[in-house]
């Protein structure tokens, strides 16, 4: 009889969950692009890169989510001096970012690649100081230039 009764608790879990899966598909169906208020249309910039130079620059970019976690981290660890080196060398200004940004051949998305790696140098400083406060608002400050490049431009 248990055996029974949770065998019906099962078959009806699989029923509801089956039922609203079924509602969802229906629903995108009947509204394909207004899911959550996306925009339909994608107006950014586009840089107009080849396929090689794509590549690149998400790799690059994966780096850059990679770092931001990692300083993240080692902040919370209180580990300010290797948080300090990461800042400078994945998001700071290097030779490399600062080719890598001019290679877009757009002048307004080099000019704000260039303050984004700037601002990570500051991170870099702010962060020797071993302040955790001042360090996530340098942290944050960095940010804003990622969501802000994002809204602006695509590949
Ligand atoms: C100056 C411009 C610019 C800045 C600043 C910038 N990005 Fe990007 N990022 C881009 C562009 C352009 C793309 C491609 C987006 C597209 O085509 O939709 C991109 C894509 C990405 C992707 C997707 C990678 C993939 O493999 O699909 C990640 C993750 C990312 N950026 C992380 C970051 C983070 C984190 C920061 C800040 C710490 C940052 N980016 C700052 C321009 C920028």
């Amino acid at each position: 009889m248990k055996i029974a009764n949770s065998l019906f608790s099962v078959f009806a879990c699989v029923a509801i969950f089956g039922a609203s899966t079924a509602f969802a598909v229906e629903e995108q169906a009947a509204a394909p692009m207004h899911h959550h208020e996306m925009p339909i249309e994608d107006n950014r910039i586009s840089l107009g890169i080849s396929p090689q130079m794509k590549l690149h620059q998400l790799a690059s970019m994966r780096e850059h989510l990679e770092a931001v976690q990692a300083i993240v981290g080692l902040i919370l660890e209180n580990k300010f001096d290797e948080a300090s080196k990461i800042a400078h060398q994945k998001l700071g200004l290097t030779p490399e970012k600062k080719a890598m940004c001019m290679a877009m051949h757009n002048q307004k998305f080099t000019e704000l690649g260039f303050a984004f790696h700037e601002s990570g140098d500051k991170l870099g400083e702010v962060l020797q100081t071993g302040d955790a406060g001042e360090s996530f608002k340098a942290l944050h400050k960095t940010m804003q230039f990622c969501v802000q490049c994002h809204a602006t431009y695509r590949q």
